[in-house]
């Protein structure tokens, strides 16, 4: 047992992504820890499609903040779970810590252009919303607005 995991946590040798073909499929494999060796990260692209997790929230000042998150998911039914995951420490992250709120709103075809703006990477106090064209309404339950 600890043969195995003194192999599983030791340092991957530098591989690139290998492929395989048999009959019916190819089959692709590659560590993360060594490199993909491929032009770009194929995670992403292995991961999807994913529903975008477009994220309201807003500081103790009351500042709104909207941005779009892709690592986002539904994690149980009952009880209603959501969850998104932030690559660095951002807005989104420091006002949620403060508040302990944010909310979810559901993109479309029609509003691909105004969530693309509102991933422009800005200072703290610049209101995505506004930036985006967008309308900011109140939340029915938080106190962070939504998109309207
Ligand atoms: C479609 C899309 C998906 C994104 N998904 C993520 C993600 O999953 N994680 C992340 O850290 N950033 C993601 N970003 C980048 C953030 O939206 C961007 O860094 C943004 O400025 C963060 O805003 P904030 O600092 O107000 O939270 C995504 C951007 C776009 C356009």
């Amino acid at each position: 047992m600890r043969e195995n995991f003194a192999q599983e946590t030791s340092a991957p040798k530098a591989t690139k992504a290998t492929k395989a073909t048999n009959d019916t499929q190819d089959t692709y494999f590659y560590d993360p820890r060594a490199g993909h060796g491929l032009p770009h990260d194929p995670f992403k692209a292995i991961l999807a499609p994913r529903v975008i997790g477009w994220i309201s929230s807003c500081n103790r000042k009351g500042q709104a903040n909207l941005a779009p998150y892709s690592f986002f998911g539904g994690f149980s039914d009952n009880p209603k779970v959501i969850a998104f995951s932030s690559d660095g420490y951002k807005d989104s992250i420091r006002n949620i810590e403060e508040t302990g709120e944010f909310t979810w709103n559901l993109t479309s075809l029609a509003l691909a252009e105004a969530m693309n703006r509102s991933a422009a990477s800005v200072a703290p106090q610049v209101n995505e919303f506004e930036l985006a064209g967008l309308t900011q309404v109140p939340g029915s339950h938080v106190k962070v607005p939504r998109v309207g």
